[in-house]
């Protein structure tokens, strides 16, 4: 049976650490509050030359070299992100070029936060028709250059970041089960950013009208987030035929403490089996998951043979839960 492994993982964060009291300083906040209803400390944040593709390329390399695969042998490169550098070309070409990935195909992926979790099963899927390939998926993001500073309502959340896996097909038991990925576009409204496509292009205006942000209802997000998570963790558990108990490392979407606590303990998984590091970076949307996978790695806190379960909610509405057996 041939199975989708990861061989490599890795990530970079902007070295500039934005805390909780340097926001204090920029908008009507509190380290209390944000750390209460977020669980989020501080949060990385790039410099000009620190751009989407940059930071996708440092987690990239060091998932190559994890994986003990060199750029010229990848057959495909996937950048799942919401902040590319620009329109066009896209983050995953000026990947292909800085890593010399001459044979590789390259193109960008969009699901928001549940990016990655999209962009994973894209090269399961190739690599489930041709065991031989080799493909780098990253999830990348420099959300702080569609965050308003002034609106403290979403500019405490979000951070800046990228992790990155290699992935080829291996007969055996180990590797990715399966995905199990959803969408509702009936509730675009409540997490959007409204400027910049066709439908407000870049004008006076639209920059007047803060229309380039992050809009967000907040709360509405949250239970809607929740409700989806558990589900298609569900979905994925059942059609595996496995039991939240079987699960040795769960691998959330780091939006918010709060969120990741409520699916735990709908789930009954314990707390030692849940990776958390929100306190360090925020909400680096489709980043947030390859960044937890390979700390999580590089920390030893996950065994061969162990059952890992990602799970991601994100804009669109997307979302969706991924199993692999380590
Ligand atoms: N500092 C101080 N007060 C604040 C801040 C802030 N940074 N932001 C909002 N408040 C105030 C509000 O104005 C409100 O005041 P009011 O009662 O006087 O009107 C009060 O705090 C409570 O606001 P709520 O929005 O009800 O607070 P809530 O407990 O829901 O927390 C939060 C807000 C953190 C945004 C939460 O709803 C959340 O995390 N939602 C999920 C959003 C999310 O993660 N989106 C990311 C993309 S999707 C995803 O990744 C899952």
């Amino acid at each position: 049976m041939v199975h989708t492994v990861i061989i490599g993982t890795g990530c970079h964060v902007p070295a500039r650490v934005l805390t909780n009291q340097d926001l204090e300083k920029m908008v009507d906040t509190s380290d209390e509050w944000i750390t209460t209803r977020s669980g989020i400390k501080e949060r990385r944040i790039s410099s000009k030359d620190e751009p989407c593709s940059f930071l996708a390329t440092q987690a990239a390399k060091k998932a190559l070299d994890m994986a003990q695969v060199k750029a010229a042998e990848l057959d495909m490169i996937i950048v799942c992100t919401l902040t590319p550098d620009m329109l066009m070309p896209t983050a995953a070409c000026l990947v292909q070029k800085n890593l010399g990935a001459e044979k590789a195909a390259a193109f960008d992926l969009s699901a928001a936060c549940s990016g990655f979790l999209y962009g994973l099963a894209t090269a399961d899927n190739f690599i489930r028709n041709n065991i031989s390939l080799k493909i780098l998926v990253i999830g990348a993001e420099v959300l702080s250059c569609r965050v308003n500073w002034k609106d403290r309502n979403t500019s405490v959340l979000f951070g800046d970041g990228a992790g990155a896996v290699v992935v080829t097909g291996r007969n055996g038991k180990r590797g990715i089960l399966s995905n199990h990925l959803h969408a509702d576009g009936t509730l675009w409204k409540l997490l959007h950013i409204p400027g910049g496509g066709c439908v407000s292009p870049p004008s006076r205006q639209m920059l007047d009208d803060n229309l380039q942000y992050i809009h967000m209802q907040g709360r509405d997000v949250f239970k809607l987030a929740v409700r989806a998570m558990e589900e298609s963790a569900r979905e994925a558990l059942e059609s595996n035929n496995l039991s939240p108990q079987d699960i040795d490392l769960y691998i959330p979407h780091q939006a918010n403490m709060r969120i990741i606590n409520s699916i735990a303990e709908r789930l009954q998984i314990p707390r030692e089996k849940v990776y958390v590091n929100i306190h360090k970076y925020g909400n680096t949307s489709a980043a947030t998951i390859p960044i937890a996978l390979d700390e999580a790695n590089r920390e030893g806190r996950i065994k061969e043979g162990d059952l890992v379960m990602l799970n991601a909610f994100g804009g669109g509405f997307t979302w969706g839960a991924s199993l692999i057996r380590w």
